[in-house]
């Protein structure tokens, strides 16, 4: 798995123990969700570049670290990955934003793309993909097609949970990509759903079902 991190911070793992929780509400399902993605994204962001820069303290002059080159561009997988994305832009504000809308067929597992629509010049920008699920990845694999196909050349995925199966067929289909998850699961059920998981994220951000 060396394309693969795992955030096990301690306090990654207790709020994602309460998400998973099946009698959690959603109120409290969302607060967790965009508590635990800014300490996910203070990880994925760790080795953006920086540069010197001048600047004057109210004692003396010095050179201080500041983020350099272009802005970062976030895209979320719709609908779930709105939950994660709202918390990053928390900690990155000025990140640009895509979205991608793609849903599971219920029978086939196959994503069926609805939207799509990412900023301009993906190429010259790091581009993280967020979606809290990587169930059989056939979704994150179909949207990181979409996007490399966009421009971007420069990716990560960042998700809550893995399975192992998901796992594996994305590091097959995009070897070049960066996986960051909370947890990797046991296996997927007959339904494709992760096990032990944390139940549909859509419908527990959402209060669907
Ligand atoms: C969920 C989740 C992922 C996808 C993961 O979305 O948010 O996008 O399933 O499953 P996969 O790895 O097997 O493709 P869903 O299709 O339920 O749509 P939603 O976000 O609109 O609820
Ligand atoms: N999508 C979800 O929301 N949950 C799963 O367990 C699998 C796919």
């Amino acid at each position: 798995m060396s394309n693969v991190v795992v955030i096990d911070h301690p306090l990654v793992q207790h709020k994602l123990t309460l998400m998973r929780r099946r009698d959690t509400p959603t109120s409290r399902f969302r607060q967790l969700l965009r508590e635990i993605s800014l300490l996910l994204a203070y990880e994925v962001t760790r080795d953006l570049p920086v540069r010197m820069t001048p600047i004057s303290t109210p004692l003396e002059d010095m050179e201080s670290p500041v983020l350099e080159g272009k802005k970062l561009v976030l895209i979320s997988i719709l609908r779930a990955g709105n939950g994660l994305l709202e918390g990053i832009l928390d900690l990155v504000p000025s990140a640009r934003v895509g979205h991608v809308g793609l849903y599971r067929d219920p029978e086939t597992m196959e994503a069926i793309e609805y939207y799509f629509k990412v900023p301009e010049d993906l190429s010259s920008r790091q581009v993280i993909v967020v979606d809290p699920m990587l169930a059989t990845a056939n979704s994150a694999i179909a949207a990181v097609q979409r996007i490399k196909a966009a421009g971007a050349v420069n990716l990560k995925f960042v998700c809550l949970l893995a399975a192992p199966e998901g796992i594996a067929a994305f590091t097959k289909a995009h070897p070049d990509v960066l996986v960051y998850t909370a947890a990797v699961d046991r296996c997927l059920n007959e339904h494709s759903y992760i096990l032990p998981g944390l139940g549909d994220a859509g419908d527990r951000i959402y209060g669907t079902t």
